[in-house]
Formats: C-alpha cells, structure tokens, sequence
C-alpha cells in the first residue's frame, strides 16, 4: 500500500529558470520518501478568471485544478513577489476556487522566495486564511535575496536556506499529520 501524502506544490513564478521552481524540486527531492509530491509549475496555461464560469460551465483544466487540490493530503506554495504583490498566474487559479470548498481545512506551507518579498508574502497568508486554509508561522517562510541563494542551475547554494526549508517541511509534515488526526476524529 502506498502511504506517502499527496502533495501538491505550486509554483508561482511566470518565469522558466525559477529560483521558487528551484526550491520546489528541493523538497520533493529530499522528501521522496515521504511525500508523492506533484508540482503545478506553469501557471500561464489556465485560462483567466471569469465569475459567469464558476458552477457547471468551468474548464475542464480549473475543474481537474480543483479535483488536485480537493483530494491533496496538504498544499506548498512557492511564489516570487511581483509588483509588492503575488503573481498574477498564482491569484488567477486562487480566485477559480474561492466559490469552491476545494482549499478550506488543508494544511498549507507557504514559501515567499524573492528579491525582498515581503509584501506578496503578507498577501500570500492574508489570501490563504481568506480560503480558509490550515498554516502556522512555523509552515509560512519568506526567503529574500533569492537569486544569489541558488545557482543558474537551480541548486540551493547558501546552508542556512535548507535548514530553513527543512523547518519549514518538518513543521509542515507535523500540521498535515494533525489535520489528518483530527478529520479521522471527526468523522
Ligand atoms: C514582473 C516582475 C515583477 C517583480 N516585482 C518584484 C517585487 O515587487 N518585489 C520583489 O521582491 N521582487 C520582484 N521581482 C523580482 C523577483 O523577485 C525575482 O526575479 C525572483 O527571483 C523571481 O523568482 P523566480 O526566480 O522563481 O522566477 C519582480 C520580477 C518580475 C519578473
């Protein structure tokens, strides 16, 4: 039986070579073990938000999003701040599920990996406790100065990030094995 979590990890960046894409495959990496860790990298392919499509008429690739995330054990989002704000593509496939339950109850990481970031990532969480998601402070990490942290080919080169992202996972893992407790409880 395979017991590992499913979990999803969004990668918010409009970019190819992506520092945030960089530190996704990081963690899927080093917990192969234990996560089946699915990443959704190209945010630019879904189409664009419309309210009149939100019941029965939605596309089919928002309808499958939705089903990804409805049937994850937990979510991880990696995202640069654009603009002081989060990138479009990543609000783009939030705003499709705030009609939907999909989100509500699931424990979130959510890592802010930019040059300063700081206010895309207090948007990130102010969005992300709008949907009704599960995080604390241990599982949300901003990470400034993200291009001179990992090399032209995605490896994470400075130690102290690591130790940060492997927090960050532990603290994760901790949260989604908590929920998970408590659905089993409840049901
Ligand atoms: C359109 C655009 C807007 C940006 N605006 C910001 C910003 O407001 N704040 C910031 O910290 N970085 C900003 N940046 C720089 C990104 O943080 C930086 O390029 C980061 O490495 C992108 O992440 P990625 O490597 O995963 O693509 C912007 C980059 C782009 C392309």
């Amino acid at each position: 039986m395979n017991d590992k979590k499913k979990i999803i990890g969004i990668c918010g960046s409009a970019s190819r070579n992506s520092g945030n894409l960089a530190i996704l495959k990081f963690i899927s990496e080093s917990e192969k073990s234990e996560f089946d860790f699915e990443i959704i990298d190209d945010l630019t392919d879904f189409p664009h938000f419309r309210t009149e499509l939100t019941d029965e008429n939605v596309p089919e690739k928002i309808a499958d999003f939705r089903i990804k995330i409805l049937k994850a054990d937990g979510i991880i989002i990696c995202t640069p701040e654009y603009v002081f704000s989060i990138p479009s593509g990543l609000k783009n496939i939030l705003e499709w599920c705030v009609s939907t339950t999909v989100f509500s109850d699931k424990p979130v990481g959510l890592i802010t990996a930019s040059a300063s970031g700081e206010k895309g990532h207090t948007e990130l969480k102010l969005i992300m406790k709008t949907i009704q998601t599960c995080f604390t402070d241990d599982t949300t990490l901003l990470i400034q100065g993200v291009k001179g942290k990992i090399s032209k080919d995605g490896e994470i080169k400075d130690e102290n990030t690591k130790i940060e992202l492997q927090k960050l996972v532990e603290s994760f893992k901790e949260l989604t094995k908590k929920l998970a407790a408590n659905t089993a409880y409840s049901k």
